[in-house]
């Protein structure tokens, strides 16, 4: 299961991930917003990071305008390694590396022809297990 959010600038760019979660058959959790109105993109970042933490979701998605304030926010919640990535090198190596559990991404910044791209290479590379890359993560989390 995928728990997917944004704020009132990445709504769009929610709703076509969605659609094609929906097509690549896999679950997801909608934790708003559900609306184009003017809403607090931190109050979205909490919901999924949660959804994550509490491993009610393996991996979220996180979309705003830029992509950065959805992902620093994401980051303050303890468990959560959230990474901005606007081409798919980055996101295959925070997976790869970072063994990363949030994607964030900036709706004002790619179009959505990249973004599902980005999403596809994000949910479809593993984490390598390497030890050294372990070790580093252990480090974050101290
Ligand atoms: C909203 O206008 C915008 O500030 C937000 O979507 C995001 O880009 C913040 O980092």
């Amino acid at each position: 299961m995928i728990a997917i959010g944004s704020d009132h600038g990445g709504f769009e760019l929610k709703q076509e991930v969605i659609k094609h979660l929906q097509e690549r058959n896999i679950e997801y959790k909608d934790c708003g917003t559900y609306t184009k109105d003017s809403c607090d993109y931190p109050v979205f970042a909490k919901k999924v990071a949660e959804a994550v933490v509490n491993k009610e979701c393996e991996l979220g998605i996180l979309i705003c305008g830029t992509g950065i304030g959805i992902s620093i926010a994401a980051n303050k919640v303890k468990g959560i390694r959230a990474a901005l990535c606007h081409d798919c090198f980055s996101a295959q190596a925070t997976k790869e590396h970072n063994n990363a559990n949030v994607l964030a991404m900036g709706a004002r910044v790619i179009g959505p022809g990249l973004a599902l791209k980005i999403v596809d290479t994000f949910l479809d590379t593993p984490f390598s297990n390497d030890e050294r890359h372990i070790r580093r993560i252990e480090l974050i989390e101290d």
